[in-house]
């Protein structure tokens, strides 16, 4: 693994060769320790968990991270991605996460030697949370095979369900998709409606709608949103005693779950943040190893 761009560039043994390591680093396994690697985080979109939790990854695997912020760089005086990157490879860099909004932006990188780590390209793909999802769902149920998933919300924009449904449909997981005709992507799955699957399945994993990138032509009612496709009391308490439900965040509590069930029982929204660091970790260790760096 050069890169880690999309979740279709891994094989399945590769998914689960990570999701084993990161594992293993939760229970409390050493880690590679390379204080004489460089890395830069470059988010050109906001992020609080992925940016923050690379960083904490990188921490403590010894790395020493480079202080790019986007708003002070020379970005704001015209430079190009590519020459920002080829900057950063020059200077002593040996890894980039990078977070852009542009879709497939990696493609005008290709001429660089640096390893490219994608923490999300626009609409496209989120590799490093899909892999936590897949971690946390493995860790909690044991298999990923035979599951019965249902992703709720914006489902066109966004590059998680993208993701996960290409990966976990690959692993043998059932995926369905619960959201307004306006947010449906044609390309993926089959779509069903909430009250009539929702005490069938075994993951409910919701998503934010995202307005950002929305063309604020219609006019969005957070109530009557959450009533018909948010995850309300009355639509957890219909679900398997065994389900869970999950969120890749930031939430918007009350619109796509109700405030109180964020943190309920069957909610595992926190521990798949916490995952995310031993996820991110295990990811850099296999880009470190591969690339022989
Ligand atoms: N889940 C996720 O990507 O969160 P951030 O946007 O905060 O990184």
């Amino acid at each position: 693994m050069k890169h880690l761009l999309t979740m279709e560039n891994l094989t399945n043994d590769e998914v689960f060769q990570l999701i084993d390591r990161a594992l293993e680093i939760k229970a409390g396994a050493p880690s590679l320790h390379r204080p004489d690697l460089f890395i830069a985080n470059l988010f050109f979109e906001n992020s609080t968990r992925t940016k923050l939790s690379f960083e904490i990854a990188e921490k403590h695997l010894g790395l020493k991270v480079v202080d790019f912020e986007v708003s002070t760089s020379s970005v704001n005086k015209g430079e190009s991605l590519y020459d920002t990157c080829k900057t950063l490879e020059m200077i002593g860099t040996s890894i980039l996460v990078i977070r852009h909004p542009e879709q497939t932006y990696y493609q005008q990188l290709e001429g660089l030697m640096i390893p490219i780590i994608n923490g999300g390209d626009g609409s496209g793909e989120h590799p490093s949370q899909s892999l936590l999802d897949l971690m946390t769902i493995q860790e909690h149920f044991g298999r990923i095979e035979g599951l019965n998933i249902i992703i709720v919300g914006d489902i066109k924009n966004s590059r998680v369900a993208r993701s996960n449904y290409h990966m976990l449909t690959r692993l043998g997981a059932q995926v369905r998709f619960v959201c307004p005709d306006l947010y449906k992507d044609v390309t993926l799955g089959e779509v069903v409606q909430f009250d009539d699957v929702v005490d069938e399945v075994d993951v409910c994993m919701l998503l934010r709608v995202q307005h950002e990138r929305h063309d604020g032509s219609q006019i969005f009612d957070k109530d009557s949103y959450h009533l018909q496709y948010g995850l309300t009391s009355e639509r957890y308490h219909r679900l398997k005693e065994t389900a869970v439900v999950m969120h890749p965040a930031p939430v918007n509590r009350g619109v796509e779950i109700a405030d109180e069930l964020v943190e309920q029982e069957k909610s595992l929204i926190f521990p798949q943040m916490k995952n995310g660091m031993f996820m991110r970790q295990a990811i850099l260790e296999k880009i470190i190893q591969e690339n022989d760096l």
